[in-house]
């Protein structure tokens, strides 16, 4: 009989739906069962008797309430089988319960960055309930870059003895498209800040408010995630230098719309840095940082030249140089760095290897 394990989906957003997706299309000689599918933060699809749920039909299977978090540990963790949990959601609530999920022997797959990005308390506790002899596994690939992997080679080199010396990248793929359009090596781009930060939301590639993707903290998150694994005790987020492209008197300003109306106002600075960059062959990027010898982190406006791997990127990809003892000529890893089908194999590809270890 094939090997089998026990899944638990927790969001069917846009990378949950593409997980669900892949998942319902995978050939594998282990067969995942699907005993829990919360479709919403509201309504789950299950059953007491851990029947599997389709994945064909499961958009409009009966359903109950979501359980609540204690209950969904002890009804995954008295099952006959071990259980994968996926979250695919980027809820912090159900982050700051991995340590009870995986205390109870239940492992995680996920692209939410919260857990591993919060306070250090969280994630020693994550990894250290993970190395207990009966705690669950924990992979999370997608949290840095979606699909690209870096995540896992990086903890490859770290585990194997390799010495991390920098990290540097472009680990936003708003910030990414916003510069690749705003600073390039065309000398008759005349663009404009405000008219890019407009582009990039009308395409759907900004949260609702940019303001959320301009404030730097979702970089700050995924830099802080490569800085532990990397060996530094970075505390949080927000305890390195990060610099927000947000001017300060529209921090306070309530709507999106309005921030977008007066953005212009603000252009001239960061133009001034862009022709200056120009004037010296070097083009702006929003980069994250990692020094290990000199133990800085930080996130903000780079100058890289025209030459440099950085200012020939395209698109909204990412891109990562890893420098350490043995790769003294930086491991460059580029590509997409979001999107709901790199993203879900991401998360579908650390599923398969948490299923190859614990399936029985
Ligand atoms: N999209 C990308 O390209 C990308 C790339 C890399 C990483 N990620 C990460 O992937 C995760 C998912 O992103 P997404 O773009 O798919 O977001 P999304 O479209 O907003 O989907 C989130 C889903 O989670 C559900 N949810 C939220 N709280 C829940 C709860 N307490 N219980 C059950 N379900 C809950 C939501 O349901 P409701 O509608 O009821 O709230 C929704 O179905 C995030 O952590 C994100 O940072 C995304």
């Amino acid at each position: 009989m094939a090997k089998s394990v026990n899944v638990a989906i927790i969001g069917s957003g846009v990378v949950g739906s593409a997980f669900i997706n892949q998942l319902k299309n995978l050939k594998s000689p282990i067969d995942f069962k699907v005993v829990y599918l919360a479709r919403s933060s509201k309504e789950a699809v299950f059953s007491k008797d851990y029947s599997p749920v389709d994945l064909s039909t499961y958009k409009s299977a009966t359903s109950n309430p979501v359980l609540p978090l204690a209950e969904l540990a002890d009804y995954l963790s008295a099952a006959a089988r071990p259980t994968i949990l996926i979250d695919n959601t980027s809820n912090e609530s159900i982050a700051n319960f991995y340590p009870t999920f995986i205390k109870s022997g239940i492992s995680i797959a996920t692209p939410n960055k919260k857990a591993f990005s919060s306070d250090i308390t969280t994630w020693n506790d994550i990894f250290s309930s993970s190395a207990q002899p009966h705690g669950g596994l924990v992979y999370h690939e997608a949290t840095v870059g979606a699909g690209l992997p870096i995540i896992g080679p990086l903890t490859d080199l770290v585990l194997t003895g390799d010495k991390v010396d920098k990290i540097e990248g472009i680990f936003s793929g708003t910030l990414s498209y916003i510069f690749n359009e705003f600073s390039t090596t065309d000398a008759s781009n005349n663009t404009k800040f405000s008219d890019v930060v407009k582009v990039a939301k009308s395409l759907g590639y900004t949260e609702p408010d940019p303001r959320d993707d301009l404030n730097g903290l979702d970089v700050a998150r995924k830099v802080t995630i490569l800085a532990r694994i990397s060996g530094l005790k970075v505390e949080s987020p927000t305890s390195f230098p990060v610099e927000s492209l947000i001017p300060k008197p529209l921090e306070s300003i309530q709507s999106a719309e309005e921030f977008l109306q007066k953005l212009p106002d603000f252009d001239a600075d960061i133009q001034k840095l862009k022709d200056d960059a120009f004037a010296d062959n070097k083009v702006l990027r929003f980069v994250g940082s990692v020094d290990i010898k000199t133990n800085q982190v930080k996130v903000g406006i780079g100058k890289y030249g025209f030459d440099h791997p950085f200012a020939s990127l395209k698109g909204s990809d990412n891109v990562v140089s890893i420098k350490t003892e043995r790769y003294p000529n930086p491991l460059v890893i580029q590509g997409a760095g979001a999107g709901a089908e790199v993203t879900a194999h991401g998360v579908l590809a650390d599923a398969i290897k948490v299923a190859q270890r614990i399936a029985n």
